[in-house]
């Protein structure tokens, strides 16, 4: 074994965010004002997000200065380290060689305050005093909760019911970090009521959580709203991950012929593999790979459509992979990757085929988890397992058609408080879903009647 661990100095740390969208062959359709039918305008963006952010979600720029104010709070745990899995490149008895960025060194242990520090910064830089946002396994909650208190401004987050149930110690950390926080639906809004009224029992969903945060922010003048993933914002900020891997990767001496992520709405998956996909689209041969759960295959077996990013029709209309807007996910339990729709970014770069996917069974991603925490130690989210799996499965396709490739993996987290999931898998109490026809026809059903994209 030679070097394991990658490291860049604090002073290496990219001062500029990357925008895939000034390098992409074909430019994603625009967002939607779900009355007129004509694309969204500042104004129209303005009640929820400030002015900086809603420049960030149209910009054509290729890359946007990082504020020093936000680089000083990266420095907490930023750069990031990337590792070669020796390890589990052994045990899997592989020929290929395996790296991964680990995202999980942050505090709140996740790659999502990349976005959180930058968008907190800007809120408060535009006056607002509150932020209001949803969670699903908890991660983004405490990120964005951790940022609002670094940066000095209130924060209410509405948490997927599910995972409020399976998850208390990231209730705990939220509050920790002074952040109010409910389960969703919640009688807090009115749109939590109706549904509550509805269905007594639902398991909730990222859709939900969204419609309730919506709510809350544009009911206040003091509130902005603020979201983890998905929009081209969040994408850009998290692309501070991929220009430090691709520093890294040269340090190893190294170039991947794979950039494998795991997709919820797309913001880690983005972070690392764009500033990969613009050497891509510059020339260099790269396989970029996002991995999904079978119970919730967005990508895999969604449509491209118009579709609304919640439940209660609240929101813009995203031109994206979605399975319906009301479609609740399986309780799994990467309740990260629960999510109907994903990042416009992303699906554009799949139609132009920059992007592959691919969508796996609960109980695979365990056991790839358990075998990446026995050999590199490091216990991974089960959100962060999917990309696992996706590696182990490339190293292995490679080994039987008698190759040999260099896989990128980021991982996203570290799944601390995700040990009930890991005690189900133990104690043989995990459900595979994998979702039948019917029920994505179903769910598809919501979408009738909207525009189709062009
Ligand atoms: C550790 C981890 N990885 C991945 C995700 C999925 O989100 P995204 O696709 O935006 O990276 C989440 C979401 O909560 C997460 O907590």
């Amino acid at each position: 074994m030679e070097q394991t661990k990658f490291l860049l100095d604090e002073s290496q740390i990219p001062r500029r965010w990357y925008n895939v969208a000034a390098d992409m062959p074909n430019a994603p359709r625009p967002v939607l004002h779900p009355g007129t039918g004509e694309p969204v305008g500042p104004d129209d963006l303005a009640p929820l997000f400030p002015m900086e952010l809603i420049g960030q979600e149209v910009s054509e720029e290729a890359e946007v200065a990082i504020p020093e104010e936000v680089l000083d709070i990266y420095r907490l745990w930023r750069p990031t380290p990337l590792y070669r899995a020796y390890r589990l490149e052994q045990a899997a008895a592989t020929r290929s060689r395996i790296f991964y960025k680990y995202e999980g060194v942050s505090p709140p242990g996740s790659h999502k305050p990349n976005t959180a520090v930058a968008q907190a910064f800007y809120n408060k830089r535009e006056g607002r005093t509150r932020l209001s946002t949803e969670t699903g396994a908890g991660q983004w909650g405490s990120a964005l909760a951790f940022a609002c208190k670094l940066i000095g401004l209130e924060c209410k987050v509405y948490m997927v019911r599910i995972s409020y149930d399976q998850k208390p110690f990231r209730r705990s950390m939220i509050e920790t970090w002074g952040a109010e926080i409910v389960a969703s639906p919640s009688t807090d809004t009115q749109c939590g009521r109706a549904i509550l009224d509805e269905f007594p029992d639902t398991p909730g969903s990222l859709g939900i959580a969204i419609s309730e945060a919506v709510e809350d922010a544009a009911g206040r003048d003091d509130t902005s709203y603020s979201l983890g993933s998905v929009l081209n914002h969040v994408l850009l900020h998290q692309t501070i991950i991929g220009q430090e891997a691709l520093a890294q990767m040269e340090l190893a001496g190294a170039f991947p012929d794979v950039v494998i992520g795991c997709v919820g709405g797309g913001s880690n998956f983005a972070g690392l593999a764009f500033p990969f996909i613009r050497e891509k689209i510059a020339g260099r041969e790269i396989d970029v790979l996002a991995c999904e759960p079978e119970a919730c295959p967005t990508l895999t077996r969604g449509l491209y459509a118009y579709d609304f990013g919640d439940t209660s029709k609240l929101t813009p209309l995203v031109p994206m992979h979605t399975l319906g807007h009301d479609f609740v996910p399986a309780p799994i339990h990467a309740g990260g990757l629960r999510y109907h729709g994903v990042a416009p970014l992303i699906s554009q770069l799949v139609n132009d085929e920059l992007i592959r996917a691919e969508a796996y069974l609960q109980s695979d991603i365990f056991a790839s988890a358990v075998r990446f925490a026995s050999t590199e130690g490091i216990i991974p989210a089960p959100e962060s397992a999917h990309a696992i799996h996706g590696a182990l499965e490339v190293a292995r396709a490679a080994d039987e058609a008698g190759e040999e490739r260099t896989i990128l993996f980021n991982l996203s987290g570290h799944g601390h408080f995700d040990m009930a999931a890991y005690d189900n898998y133990f104690s043989g109490k995990l459900e595979d879903v994998a979702l039948d026809e019917a029920e994505i026809d179903r769910a598809l059903r919501a979408i009738d009647g909207l525009p189709t994209p062009a």
